[in-house]
């Protein structure tokens, strides 16, 4: 006979929200690795690093993973719980993940891999899979998109193949879907939520730029001019250096400069790659303004993290604010989950409206 903490233990198990994965790159390892390791997790007090234990009734272990898309030889294939794991990814390993039992599929490469990567990686030679059908068999009904930043035909593609298969589309990239008038629309026709663009970070570089700001503004500095730069070692950051550079400047800075009331010299984006760097990114925060009398002051931070794990907890957030939004059958961009968890929705919230406006969509506190 199974004892309770037997049977409580595969209630657990008995997943929720299901979950098809573009691109199995570091960002995918540190969401898998998530789940695994608050799976067990039920006091609050115990939930280091999460945001939300809860997002309305769901927690992370009502996230099931049932397919996974990527191109290269060393991921197709394999096991998902593998494939985080294998190379060009660099991000730290924090839990051991159990097999998964989602067999990573190859997926349609168009301009999925960068220069930088062709030097690393080699594409695997199996044909690839017809997507949307991949994903109606395996049962998915959220799509969540971590591609190559400078990858748009390959997002545009697969943000195709989840609106024929009935899926809600999440995208991380900084490519313009979510927040594309014509992309939103096509979801909202089809009865489908669709939420991004450019996942924000737990502790980012432009998060913690815009604290800075916003609370040097409401006690009376006025600071004329700052700037963000960072450098990292992962694919991503060879990626945006190469192919999305101006692209993810032009994000941050209007991210960034939208918490001034007045106009300032801002600039905020990435400078370089440092492959030694492995999955870690130092970001360099700089500011020169004018407080009490108009006298000067000038700031210089630098905030090391690591790149990968820096999104999980917000991605948590946002899968399962987009099962609430399924539920609820709110069609085209949700506006509640993209201020909240993405640098480019419709239209920016200043950070506390956005945060409110989350909690009170998905019933969470
Ligand atoms: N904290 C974060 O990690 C964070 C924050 C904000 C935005 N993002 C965005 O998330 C995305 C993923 O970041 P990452 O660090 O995981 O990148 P990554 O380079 O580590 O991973 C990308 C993965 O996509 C795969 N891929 C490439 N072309 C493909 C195709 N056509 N089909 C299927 N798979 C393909 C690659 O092989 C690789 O496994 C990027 O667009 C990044 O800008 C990440």
């Amino acid at each position: 006979m199974m004892c309770i903490y037997h049977l409580l233990k595969l209630v657990n198990r008995l997943a929720k929200i299901k979950v098809g994965v573009i691109g199995v790159g570091n960002c995918a390892s540190a969401l898998v690795q998530g789940v695994e390791y608050y799976r067990d997790i039920d006091d609050e007090g115990e939930c280091v690093g999460l945001r939300h234990l809860y997002v309305g009734r769901y927690h992370p272990r009502d996230i099931e993973f049932v397919c996974a898309f990527d191109v290269t030889t060393e991921k197709v294939g394999k096991d998902l719980s593998e494939a985080i794991f294998a190379e060009p990814n660099n991000t730290v390993k924090f839990v051991d993940v159990p097999k998964l039992d989602v067999e990573v599929l190859k997926g349609p490469v168009l301009d999925g891999i960068s220069e930088y990567a062709k030097g690393i990686v080699k594409v695997d030679s199996s044909p690839e899979v017809d997507v949307a059908q991949s994903l109606k068999e395996s049962g998915a009904e959220i799509v969540i998109n971590l591609l190559p930043s400078g990858a748009p035909k390959a997002s545009f593609r697969y943000a195709e193949e989840s609106l024929k298969a009935g899926c809600a589309f999440i995208n991380a990239t900084p490519t313009f879907i979510a927040s594309d008038d014509s992309w939103a629309e096509r979801y909202a026709e089809a009865g489908l939520p669709i939420v991004g663009d450019d996942l924000t970070d737990q502790v980012g570089a432009t998060f913690l730029h815009k604290v800075l700001l916003e609370t040097l503004n409401k006690r009376g500095v006025r600071v004329y001019q700052t700037y963000q730069l960072d450098v990292g070692g992962g694919t991503e950051s060879a990626d945006t250096l190469e192919r999305s550079w101006e692209a993810k400047r032009k994000i941050k800075t209007e991210s960034v400069m939208s918490v001034l009331p007045y106009r300032a010299e801002v600039v905020a984006g990435s400078t370089d790659f440092v492959e030694f760097l492995k999955n870690g990114r130092d970001s360099y925060f700089w500011l020169e303004g004018l407080y009490f009398g108009g006298v000067p002051l000038r700031m210089d931070i630098r905030l090391s993290t690591v790149d990968a794990p820096n999104g999980g907890s917000i991605l948590l957030d946002a899968i399962r604010g987009v099962k609430i939004a399924l539920e609820r059958k709110d069609v085209g961009h949700i506006l509640s989950i993209s201020a909240y968890a993405f640098k480019h929705p419709k239209k920016i919230l200043p950070l506390l409206e956005a945060d409110n406006l989350f909690e009170k969509y998905t019933g969470t506190d």
